[in-house]
């Protein structure tokens, strides 16, 4: 077997680590998240700002997370660990913050896993009458998400599915399945999204997605913007030191730390592209929140030719996004096992995902039959939600922008990123400014607004 000689797993090649990395990034977060997150902000305001905050800081903080986690050649406990013990805790919230979104990642997960059973049966959202609308696939979302089976077994379905990729490893799982799954995900984008553009009355959509009106820009503009660009990035949970960890020391990490970003943010853009004008075109409205894809698109494809064909198409896709992201939560928690216990992988993944899905099932149920169980003010699964993207994951940030750019240091850090002088690194002056001060500020500026929120 190629990697016999090593003791740990190694991409076949950086166009594997891209795919893989790629995966991450590109999950729900792009789908389901930003179209209507866009959709509440504004919409073209909102996109511009967000162009300029992955400039800004996805590439900035990518950059530091890899560059980190190849040199330490660990996973991101004892990535941090190398830079000095006390910083060990850093990585810790990582893997934390990973475990608790996965579990409710899976429920959400589950629910599109649900939605592609109901159109590859006949899509009718039990709704005899041939029209259809928002109330009535609302009250499918409501009656769906309410049961006290089906949640918690599409559950089940979803986190074994990402169990079984993440078992066989670095090469043989996550990298063949990212191979696999990413290049039809564009695909059936690309089909999506024609199909969406070209419906009558799409240019309003269009208009609204791309048209930025700067009176609209506010501080929660900025501030959601960049709460969405660190969740769409998978930034601040140490997925990116671990999958840097298992790159090669030929690659270039500049350039990974532009086209990782980049590809998300394409896939974003393409979301948008075919989601708002899709919306737009049966007169709906955009700011219906995290039901858009649940309970707007339905109506949309039901009243479009071939709607049950492009419905079923689209979750598919969603699922391929979706999958991807969680085998990438779900190495963090197993590959710290793996690094610190020198636990074999295969009881390593096991245990995680047993116990990934266990802290699952209350974020599955909490639609229906737990809905009385709440933290404050909230249900289990927006709880779960809220911790990590609000207040683990921006703290995590801010303190890997203290170790690498203070600690570490700019220096150390741009010896790791040009491979030691054999690559230039013309933006170190810039990345250095970004990483030791704005990036932190910004990380601040997430935090209070989380916990004000
Ligand atoms: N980046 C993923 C997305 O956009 C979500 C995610 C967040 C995945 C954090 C891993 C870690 O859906």
């Amino acid at each position: 077997m190629k990697h016999s000689s090593k003791a740990r797993g190694q991409w076949t090649s950086n166009l594997g680590f891209i795919i893989a990395s790629a995966g991450s990034a590109v999950g729900l977060g792009n789908l389901w998240k930003f179209p209507y997150v866009a959709g509440k902000n504004g919409g073209g305001s909102f996109v511009l700002v967000y162009l300029c905050l992955i400039l800004l800081l996805g590439f900035t903080i990518i950059l530091a997370e890899m560059a980190l986690g190849r040199y330490a050649n660990k996973s991101t406990v004892s990535a941090f660990a190398k830079i000095g013990k006390k910083w060990k805790f850093v990585g810790y919230f990582g893997v934390l913050s990973a475990f608790i979104i996965l579990s409710y990642y899976g429920v959400l997960g589950g629910w599109v896993l649900g939605y592609i059973a109901e159109y590859a049966t006949g899509g009718n959202f039990d709704i005899s009458s041939s029209a259809i609308d928002t109330n009535q696939t609302n009250l499918f979302f409501q009656q769906f998400i309410s049961s006290p089976v089906w949640p918690v077994f599409w559950l089940f379905v979803f986190t074994s599915i990402t169990v079984f990729i993440v078992i066989r490893g670095i090469e043989g799982g996550i990298e063949k399945a990212g191979k696999i799954f990413m290049p039809a995900l564009f695909l059936l984008f690309l089909v999506i999204m024609i199909r969406s553009l070209t419906l009558p009355g799409a240019e309003k959509g269009l208009k609204f997605f791309l048209t930025p009106d700067f009176s609209k820009i506010t501080p929660s503009t900025v501030i959601n913007a960049m709460g969405q660009v660190f969740y769409s990035l998978s930034l601040g949970m140490g997925i990116n030191i671990t999958y840097g960890s298992y790159l090669s020391k030929e690659s270039n990490l500049g350039k990974n730390s532009i086209l990782i970003p980049g590809i998300d943010t394409i896939v974003a853009i393409m979301a948008g592209l075919t989601i708002l004008p899709a919306v737009f075109a049966f007169g709906m409205e955009p700011t219906q929140g995290p039901g858009l894809i649940f309970v707007t698109l339905p109506t949309v494809f039901h009243s479009m030719p071939f709607g049950n064909f492009f419905g079923f198409l689209f979750f598919f896709l969603v699922f391929f996004a979706a999958i991807t992201s969680a085998v990438a939560l779900l190495e963090v928690s197993s590959s710290f096992l793996i690094d610190t216990f020198h636990i074999k992988r295969k009881n390593a993944v096991l245990l995680c995902g047993g116990s990934v899905f266990l802290l699952g099932i209350p974020s599955a149920l909490c639609y229906g039959i737990w809905s009385n169980f709440q933290i404050l003010g909230r249900n289990f699964f927006d709880f779960m939600d809220f911790i990590p993207t609000n207040i683990l994951l921006p703290f995590g940030g801010l303190l890997l922008c203290i170790v690498v750019g203070h600690v570490w240091g700019i220096d150390n850090a741009a010896i790791e990123i040009s491979n030691h002088g054999t690559l230039p690194f013309r933006l170190k002056k810039v990345w250095g400014f970004l990483i030791q001060y704005l990036a932190p500020l910004a990380m601040i500026l997430i935090f209070i607004n989380g916990f004000l929120s």
